[in-house]
């Protein structure tokens, strides 16, 4: 049992350490970071570690003074149950998985987990960076503690062709239990698992035998999924896993979570993942900062709240009516005098009662309110690539790519992950350079770019540091836009490393927003935001006067843009867009 609670004990199960307590249990949890939890003690592992069945959230309460963010929040997840986790940006969905998965202290409460269970952050890159010596192989077989299985079976086979007749029996014992714990493990066809997984998310090209460090930033946080889905625990954490996966890997993840046998919970902005891969539905509510649970899919959470918001809302204005039309009848009587006193005193105490049992309607989110202001507007033609050609080291990313982009001209650039987007992008940008061709960049061109996993943020400053750095003599200005972007009060003065993932692409965007360019470039911009703020950034990109080169598999996002033109890649194919494309941008 994990225990979180002020001054009480803390354990978390740890593979090394159950190994040596249990044989018989597959190692716990894929949270090295949990290894230096500091309350951990080796001591009271065995003593208090009781292994649930299931997950038990109990009373969790978690403030950000002077911020309440989750108050008193209790559930339970039972073994196969799988859980969508939702609510809007910021509601602190990613911080209740920390606590779950023992790498955040929350401030009371306690939580009880199945035997193994297994995290993945919502920011590999910066939390929890996938790193070490050995091979991909290595790495995805240390989540079962394979790897060591391996290497004890290997020395103690050279030990038995070494050993003397005196020694062999006792060495014998020890090979034939190492060899039991190879079958144990599933060492026979654990290569073909990992293909598996490696060719499903799409990771297609890295072999078992590839050194962990020589893959690409975007390689190693699906390499951290595959991990995670080869050691199959009980009980599955997940924030956010398709932000980085393009639309045919998040298809097959979304088969493989709703075949997998183990207990899944799983944060989400993706619709289509939790109509499917889900059987219940908790919504963390950003106003009462508690739960509500819901059984059933996305669909089935939107017409139950969906229903019942309908049957207020008409209750309310059935009221509404009724009481306006006695207070005319109350007017009326008051006219009569002290005649009808008896009967407007009646009238004016049903008033009073319709008046207090009227239906309080839910808060709306707040909204943020933006425009994408032009400072200042560019020539006609903004930019135009010359036969680019790009390859990393043997692989060739793509080839002589031409195109032209002229002033208010909106293109979509499509293609399947590994096609080279978000590359082509940054050599438009001159961030990255091609291997031949070049990249002429039009008169007056002022750009914004929006970089995939906030690359163009400094975690290390503030909010309003990292805006003011944008647009340093106009402080108005920046707490102006800060506050559209809802970063209001003392919130401007948060560290950005603290920020939930759906705030830190707002803080992207408010930066963008302020720069005042003529031309945005925008990679994957509707990750991490929340169903409501992807809408109001479409619209307002929508009627944008700039611009725009984007790269989105987002069909909802593509509808408000309303391109005129798509650039397939790799091949470099330019069409004219029409709805008709949405299928295509679908599986791209
Ligand atoms: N160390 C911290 N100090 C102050 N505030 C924090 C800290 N860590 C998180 N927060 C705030 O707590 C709130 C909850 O954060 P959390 O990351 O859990 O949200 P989330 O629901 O996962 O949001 P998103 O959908 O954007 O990922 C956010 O408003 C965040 O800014
Ligand atoms: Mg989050």
């Amino acid at each position: 049992m994990l225990t979180i609670n002020g001054d009480e004990e803390i354990t978390v199960g740890i593979a090394p350490l159950l190994g040596a307590i249990n044989v018989a249990a597959t190692p716990i949890g894929t949270v090295d970071n949990a290894l230096e939890h500091k309350d951990m003690t080796i001591a009271n592992f065995s003593k208090t570690r009781i292994m649930g069945s299931m997950l038990q959230v109990n009373h969790i309460r978690l403030a950000y003074e002077p911020r309440l963010v989750l108050d008193d929040v209790s559930f339970t997840v039972a073994p196969g149950e799988k859980a969508g986790l939702i609510g809007v940006n910021g509601a602190g969905k990613s911080s209740l998985l920390k606590i779950i998965a023992g790498l955040l202290d929350a401030d009371g409460g306690t939580v009880m987990l199945p035997r193994t269970y297994g995290y993945l952050s919502q920011d590999v890159v910066h939390e929890d960076p996938v790193a070490g010596e050995g091979t991909v192989r290595d790495f995805i077989f240390s989540s079962t503690g394979l790897d060591a299985a391996i290497s004890t079976y290997e020395e103690l086979a050279s030990e038995v062709g070494l050993a003397t007749e005196g020694e062999l029996p006792a060495l014998l014992g020890r090979f034939e239990r190492a060899q039991n714990e190879l079958d144990r493990l599933g060492y026979y066809d654990a290569d073909a698992r990992a293909e598996q997984l490696i060719s499903g998310l799409d990771l297609g090209g890295v072999t078992l035998e590839r050194y962990v460090r020589t893959l690409s930033g975007g390689q190693k946080t699906k390499l951290a999924l595959v991990r995670l889905l080869f050691q199959a625990p009980d009980l599955l954490l997940l924030d956010e896993p398709t932000n980085f996966l393009d639309v045919e890997a998040t298809a097959w993840l979304m088969d493989f979570l709703e075949r997998y046998n183990g207990a899944i919970l799983i944060i989400s902005h993706d619709l289509d993942l939790l109509d499917r891969a889900i059987n219940k539905v908790l919504r963390l509510n950003e106003f009462t900062h508690k739960l509500e649970e819901f059984r059933g899919t996305y669909s089935n959470y939107m017409t139950q709240t969906g229903d019942a918001l309908a049957l207020m809302e008409r209750t309310k204005k059935v009221q509404e009516r009724e009481i306006a039309r006695l207070r005319k009848t109350s007017d009326k009587l008051r006219g009569f005098g002290a005649t009808r006193v008896s009967q407007r005193i009646a009238i004016d105490k049903r008033i009073a009662t319709l008046e207090t049992s009227m239906p309080k309607l839910p808060q709306a989110s707040r909204r943020i309110s933006i425009d994408f202001p032009v400072r200042l507007a560019s020539g006609r033609v903004v930019m135009r690539a010359e036969h680019l050609f790009k390859r990393y080291g043997a692989k060739e990313v793509f080839r002589n790519i031409s195109f032209q982009v002229e002033r208010k001209q909106r293109l979509v650039v499509v293609g399947l992950n590994g096609a080279g987007k978000t590359t082509l992008l940054r050599i438009l940008l001159g961030l990255t350079k091609a291997d031949k061709g070049k990249v002429i960049v039009g008169d007056r061109v002022r750009t914004g770019y929006y970089a995939q996993e906030n690359e163009g943020l400094d975690y290390s400053s503030t909010v309003i540091n990292e805006a003011m750095a944008v647009l340093s003599d106009d402080a108005k200005r920046v707490r102006g836009v800060l506050g559209r972007f809802l970063f209001s009060g003392d919130r401007v003065f948060q560290q950005v490393s603290t920020l939930s993932g759906g705030e830190k692409t707002r803080l992207a965007l408010a930066k963008m927003v302020l720069d005042g360019p003529n031309l945005l470039v925008l990679d994957e911009p509707t990750t991490h935001l929340d169903v409501l703020s992807r809408n109001i950034i479409g619209e307002a990109l929508g009627s944008y006067y700039g611009t725009i080169i984007a790269v989105t598999h987002d069909v909802e996002f593509v509808r408000y843009l309303q391109p005129d033109t798509l650039l397939l890649m790799p091949e470099g194919r330019m069409l004219a867009y029409s709805s008709e494309h949405d299928e295509l941008l679908k599986r791209a």
